[in-house]
Parts: structure tokens; sequence; C-alpha cells
């Protein structure tokens, strides 16, 4: 029995806080996953390096579906996911923590359902909550308790990437109520709310989005930061899955 699954995100690739690891994988209806599964506060724990290990996938291309299938395949309920997001909230800056609550989706290209019609069938998700309030609350009191200090909601603005947006488009996303904007988190957060799973996300601000920050955006720029931060949020994610 699996406890939880950790996608982890941009910078998160090292599954190192787990002992006894090994590699499995799941054949799914939209192709094969492998993932590693090991052990952390007695608990057994799944890790998906959402862009591979070797972070060779990018946001527009991972395959979601499988991901989200193979972790209900083999009987997770939880999911704990990491992303990185630039921020077009002051308030959030780099090297923070936040724990989003809504979505807005702008995304062009991508499935983002498991029901295409025929044996499926069509089913509208209600994603009044897209993201599980339980678990959000496990990772705010996580963090109160590991002494790192977090928003507790926020409103991640998912683009189709893989560039980065324009300051245009940075203005537009901040009239429309976004906080933070990410690649990846839809479908993500969708696919697991029709799977029926308990999703959450920490997102970890590693910049000022284009145009707010003076200065031209550097996948660079992302991965600084992420690294200058990894130990804060490896110890967020254990002193999770520790509550
Ligand atoms: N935009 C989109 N995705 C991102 C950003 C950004 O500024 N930073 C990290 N992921």
């Amino acid at each position: 029995m699996i406890n939880i699954a950790i996608i982890g995100g941009t910078g998160v690739y090292d599954p190192r806080i787990l002992s006894n690891i090994g590699e499995e994988s799941v054949d799914t209806p939209f192709g094969g996953v492998k993932f590693l599964v090991g052990e952390y506060a007695n608990k057994k724990i799944a890790f998906i390096p959402r862009h591979g290990s070797k972070h060779s996938i990018p946001p527009h291309l991972i395959n979601y579906r499988a991901n989200i299938w193979a972790m209900k395949h083999i009987g997770v309920r939880n999911i704990l996911a990491t992303t990185a997001v630039g921020s077009l909230n002051l308030a959030m800056k780099p090297g923070h923590f936040v724990v989003v609550d809504q979505f807005l989706d702008f995304t062009k290209g991508r499935v983002s359902s498991f029901y295409e019609g025929g044996q499926r069938g069509v089913v509208h998700v209600d994603v009044t909550d897209p993201y599980c309030p339980t678990l959000r609350q496990v990772v705010v009191t996580a963090a109160a308790a590991a002494d790192i200090s977090i928003h507790a909601s926020g409103v991640y603005v998912c683009t189709e990437g893989p560039r980065f947006e324009t300051p245009a488009e940075i203005r537009m996303f901040a009239k429309l109520g976004g906080d933070l904007v990410g690649m990846t988190n839809v479908p993500e957060v969708v696919l697991a709310r029709e799977a029926e799973m308990c999703y959450s996300t920490v997102s970890m601000v590693t910049n000022f989005a284009a145009g707010i920050s003076s200065q031209p955006l550097t996948h660079g720029e992302v991965l600084d930061t992420m690294r200058e931060n990894s130990e804060k949020i490896k110890r967020l994610i254990m002193k999770t899955i520790e509550l």
C-alpha cells in the first residue's frame, strides 16, 4: 500500500530522502510509466520526477494522463506535487512557498481529461476545490512545524509553454487575479480530481514573472533559485509525509 506519491517538479529530482528505493513501472492505456518506490517515516512513498530524471521532458509533452493513471493503479490516494513558478504578486517573492488553492487555465494543446466519450463516457468533474483542502492544510501545518514560512493560498496561472510569457500576458494574468505562473499544474490537478485522488501542490517561487522583473528571464535563474532552496523544499516534503 503506497501512502503518498510525490510528483517532483523542476529542481526536485533527488529521491534520497527515501530508503529501500526500487524502480517500478506500470503500463497504462496512455503509455508506460517508470517511477521509484521507497520508504520514509514508516510510510511507502512513490516518486515521479515530472520532467524525467534528467529534466528531458518539456511541460507541454509530459504524459500527465499516464502519470496519474499509474499512481491510481498502484493504490495512491494522496499526491503531493511540487512546481517551480514565476510570481505576479509582489508579496510572493523568489524563495517563497505557496500552497495554491485555485488555477486559471491558459493551456492550449493538451489532452486534459480521462473522459473522451466512447466507453469511458462524458464526465464533467467538479473543480470548486481543485486542490485537496485536507492535504493543503497538512502542508501548511508541516511548514509551521518545520519553521518554513508559506503562503496558504494563491491562484496558479497555467500557460502552455515551453516559452516564458510576454510582459503583456503577465499584466493580463495579474488583472484576472493570478498570483503565480507555471506550465505544469493543468491538467495534472484536473486528472487527479477525475481520478478522485487528494492532490496538492507546493509552488516554489523561483522568479518574478516577465515584465515584473526588469531582467530577461532564463531557465538558469529558475534552476538557481530551486537549488538555493532545495534543502527547504526537502524538509517541507519530509515533514508533510511525517504528519
Ligand atoms: N513562467 C512560467 N513558468 C515558470 C516561471 C515563469 O516565470 N518560472 C518558473 N516556471
